[in-house]
């Protein structure tokens, strides 16, 4: 008898109509279509223009989505976590904003923030409280409106990143599918190379804050690449190894979309065929805590119920992990 496990059941995504192309940041910054293309992989990237939306309003459409394909109310959830770095708020929670939102009126959540690394984090909490049987209904949800947090001015940032929303469904396996292990891991020491410098508690906002544009992601892209890289092949190659599991007989590597020459190069250095690793950053970009959930939602209808996968993603913290399952149904 195998121990219990959860699985994902089902997945649901959103993303904002708005589609802003390489051509129209040509407009905004001093960059090329050419220059982002071969430096990243990205053509165009989603934002949620609307005034007075938020990540919770992303989240919901998701969520809906999700529910409606695996047959299910807003009423049957027991649980929602949000993994998120651009909150409706700095406080309360988007996660029980969205339960509000769409009626889940037996359901709690709060949120986890891991940035790029969020949805992974969430999915393996998630997945705890499912296979201890403490919850039946667990929805995971990964979303980030970048655009909120991106200065415009910036072409080293502003181009990488765009909005969208991703959820997934965990129940209890009755057979051998589910998640079977995760290795997660954080230095806290990375918090230098990426970043938003006012905001919070350390620098509260005020006009001199806004004057400085310190409301928007810093980073040190260079430092983050190779981390990146090195922390998504180390963590792919540690959860394959402890479960036995040749690199071979993994079906689909889904890792963040961060940048396509980051995603090329762990696939080289784990000898692992581009084919069999999901990739749609070249249209969404980087949604930070949307990426992974939005690729299983993009590659659903060709997954199949057997299939081992490896999600595998890297942020800010630094943050960083990769989680092993096999796929519980035929998509
Ligand atoms: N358009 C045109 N030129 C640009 C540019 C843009 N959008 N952004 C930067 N440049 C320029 C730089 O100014 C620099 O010019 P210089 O040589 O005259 O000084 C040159 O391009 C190279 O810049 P550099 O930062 O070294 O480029 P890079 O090859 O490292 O690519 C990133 C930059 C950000 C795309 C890349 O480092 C990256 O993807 N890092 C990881 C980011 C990430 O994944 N973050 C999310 C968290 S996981």
């Amino acid at each position: 008898m195998h121990p219990k496990r959860a699985a994902i059941t089902g997945v649901g995504g959103f993303v904002p109509d708005y589609i802003l192309t390489n051509k129209e940041l040509e407009t905004m910054v001093d960059t090329t279509d050419e220059w982002i293309f071969t430096r990243t992989g990205i053509r165009e990237r989603r934002i949620l223009k609307d005034p007075g939306k938020g990540a919770s309003d992303m989240v919901v459409p998701a969520v809906l989505e999700l529910l409606e394909k695996t047959s299910h109310t807003p009423a049957d959830i027991d649980l929602l976590i949000c993994a998120t770095v651009t909150a409706d708020r700095v406080f309360p929670d988007t996660a029980n904003t969205v339960c509000d939102k769409i009626g889940a009126e037996n359901a709690f959540g709060y949120d986890i923030n891991a940035a790029c690394s969020g949805f992974l984090f969430a999915l393996y909490t998630g997945a705890q409280f499912v296979a201890n049987g403490t919850y039946r209904k667990v929805v995971v949800a990964g979303v980030d409106k970048m655009s909120s947090i991106l200065d415009y001015t910036d072409r080293a940032t502003c181009v990488i990143f765009g909005d969208g929303a991703g959820a997934v469904l965990l129940e209890a396996a009755d057979d051998d599918t589910g998640i079977r292990d995760a290795v997660l891991k954080g230095d806290g020491n990375g918090r230098h190379f990426l970043h938003m410098k006012a905001g919070g508690s350390v620098k509260p906002p005020t006009l001199d804050t806004v004057l400085a544009r310190e409301h928007f992601v810093y980073q040190e892209g260079k430092t983050v690449f190779k981390y990146a890289v090195k922390g998504m092949v180390d963590t792919v190659t540690e959860v394959l190894s402890r479960n036995g599991l040749p690199p071979a007989d993994v079906s689909w590597i889904v890792p963040h979309q961060a940048n396509m020459r980051i995603i090329t190069s762990v696939a080289e250095m784990l000898d692992f065929p581009m084919e069999k690793v999901m990739t749609n950053i070249e249209r969404y970009g980087n949604t930070t805590a949307g990426t992974l959930p939005l690729c299983m939602w993009d590659y659903e209808k060709r997954l199949r119920k057997g299939d081992w996968i490896v999600l595998t993603a890297f942020g800010g913290g630094f943050t960083w992990g990769s989680l092993l399952l096999k796929w519980a149904y035929d998509g």
